[in-house]
């Protein structure tokens, strides 16, 4: 298997030659990474002309290699791509695929440009007022998203336990080995609390098998993203914002990807947001399902390992948390 790494120049253009995603005169001036990300290799290769992103997985995470990872989560990457191909406004916000090879675990895809994603806005009033006006947009994405008919029946087993992991069960484990009171101190208290809270363990862990696809939901099982957070959001060089990395994705509960945007746009002070405004559902669809798959993404962000650039205090936190806490008791 081929090496995606910036210093592995002639065998990267032989092998884009050879697949035929580059013309027999072009040439790859330059490689470099191209953006900030932790699973995958990703680089922009620059051909003068013409850019293009190369993704490639491995069997662990690219960042940390003593990390094992779900090897073939590229292909579901391009799976997913094909699937949305077929719907013009959802495939309208992705980039192009201009080639996947399953052999090297190689995706191509259009380049949108350097912009950055959206993870400055949780930092940053101007960033957040722009992910504010982009939620419309981005809603309709969403719903357009989930209105496929058919899609095709992508599982994603693998990355689904590992979020799972991530996500339902870790942060709420008092033996996880993570120091909070480093990140806040105080917060380890805080997640001692909510791990002893049976009626809330209770319902992540319910929460948790409906996202399995262990457990029955009376929403349409659709085409999910997976991942619908402000890093798989970026602004294009024409203004609009596009989205990418649906390496998560998968057909099941709708009201996870809503879930996710919904604490994003907490953590992001955004909470005016009209999702249910802007969200088309699809049917059978609950409100207090997405609020309360937001509510886990607000525990698991706060208290778990995949921590966000957040600038918050331990009151902050608290306070999110006891709404987070709430929302999973509140009748269904
Ligand atoms: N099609 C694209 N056009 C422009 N930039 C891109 C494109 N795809 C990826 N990037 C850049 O590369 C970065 C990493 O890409 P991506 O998020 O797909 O990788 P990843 O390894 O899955 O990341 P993570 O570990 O966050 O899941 C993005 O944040 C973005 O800056
Ligand atoms: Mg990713």
């Amino acid at each position: 298997m081929l090496d995606l790494f910036a210093d592995n120049r002639v065998a990267i253009e032989s092998l884009l030659r050879a697949n035929g995603w580059i013309e027999d005169g072009e040439r790859i001036e330059q490689l470099a990474k191209a953006g900030d990300g932790n699973m995958n290799r990703t680089l922009r290769a620059d051909l003068g002309e013409r850019t293009l992103i190369l993704k490639q997985s491995v069997p662990f995470v690219a960042k940390y290699p003593d990390i094992a990872a779900p090897a073939d989560r590229i292909s579901v990457e391009a799976e997913f791509y094909r699937a949305s191909a077929t719907a013009a406004a959802v495939a309208a916000r992705l980039p192009k695929v201009i080639g996947f090879d399953a052999d090297n675990r190689l995706l191509a895809l259009e380049d949108l440009g350097v912009g950055a994603d959206f993870t400055d806005a949780y930092r940053n009033r101007k960033a957040a007022i722009e992910l504010r006006d982009a939620a419309p947009d981005l809603l309709q994405w969403l719903s357009a998203l989930h209105g496929i008919e058919n899609p095709p029946r992508i599982a994603n087993h693998a990355m689904r336990t590992l979020n799972h992991e991530h996500i339902f069960d870790i942060p709420f484990r008092t033996d996880n080995g993570l120091d909070l009171d480093a990140l806040t101190p105080g917060l380890a208290e805080l997640a001692r609390a909510v791990a002893r809270d049976r009626e809330v363990v209770g319902r992540v862990r319910a929460l948790g098998e409906i996202y399995l696809g262990d457990a029955a939901h009376e929403s349409r099982a659709v085409l999910l993203h997976g991942d619908f957070y402000p890093g798989s959001f970026l602004r294009a060089a024409d203004g609009t914002v596009r989205i990418i990395d649906p390496e998560f994705g998968f057909v099941g509960v709708p009201e996870f990807d809503i879930g996710v945007f919904i604490a994003h746009l907490a953590f992001a002070r955004l909470d005016e947001v009209d999702v249910d405004g802007h969200y088309q559902p699809p049917n059978g669809y609950s409100i207090v399902l997405a609020r309360q798959y937001a509510a886990v993404e607000v525990l698991r962000r706060l208290l778990g390992v995949a921590q966000l650039p957040l600038e918050a205090d331990l009151p902050s936190k608290r306070a999110w948390i006891d709404a987070a806490c709430r929302a999973l008791k509140a009748p269904r």
